[in-house]
């Protein structure tokens, strides 16, 4: 019988083998072309053994430690520097009627944002997505705020302060300046629940 006949041979008793448990070596039998294309470097390799398995349990816990203290040292080291903020013009602003509000984004594109022009005139400006879920907040004209339709959740168009419902702080604030005529976001604030 040749080579590639005693292989079949074995592989054809292995699946006839109903209740039976194949051991290694008739597995081993059975596989050698495929191990002969695919080749362990050395016995052992075969099995795990327990002081491998520990080094290999230490070096990914090492990894997951390490990677997690790094995150949050990046984290904390993030938070406590200064976000720096350049100036821009809010378009459309000083066009919009004392009573009604204009959608924007600051500082980056993702960074939602609401202008209010009172009904004295005076602008304000705040984040837009509600602290409780992230909804977008609209001006209310007949209720003179920001009100979010997820979970009637309300905020002074003045302050950005929470008036009633479930999220938990005010919204972003965001500075104004007034630039040659123009109105101009300057920074914004993220704030905690300060009261
Ligand atoms: S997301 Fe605004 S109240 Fe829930």
């Amino acid at each position: 019988m040749n080579s590639k006949a005693f292989h079949q041979d074995t592989i054809n008793k292995i699946l006839a083998a109903d209740n039976e448990i194949s051991d290694e070596v008739n597995v081993r039998t059975a596989s050698a072309p495929f191990q002969a294309e695919f080749p362990y470097e050395r016995d052992s390799e075969a099995q795990v053994t327990r002081r491998e398995f520990c080094n290999f349990l230490f070096l990914t816990s090492s990894a997951l430690f390490l990677g997690a203290a790094g995150f949050a040292g990046k984290s904390a080291y993030d938070a406590r520097s200064p976000r720096t903020f350049t100036p821009a013009k809010i378009d459309g602003a000083m066009s919009i009627e004392p009573g009604s509000a204009l959608n924007f984004a600051y500082p980056s594109e993702e960074d939602t944002a609401i202008l209010i022009r009172d009904t004295d005139g005076t602008y304000a400006a705040f984040g837009q997505k509600c602290t409780h879920l992230s909804c977008p907040v609209y001006y209310s004209q007949a209720n003179d705020r920001l009100e979010c339709p997820c979970h009637n959740g309300g905020f002074s168009s003045k302050t950005g302060e929470v008036l009633y419902g479930p999220p938990p702080r005010p919204l972003d604030r965001i500075e104004l300046e007034t630039i040659n005529g123009e109105i101009f976001a300057v920074k914004r604030e993220v704030r905690g629940n300060e009261g």
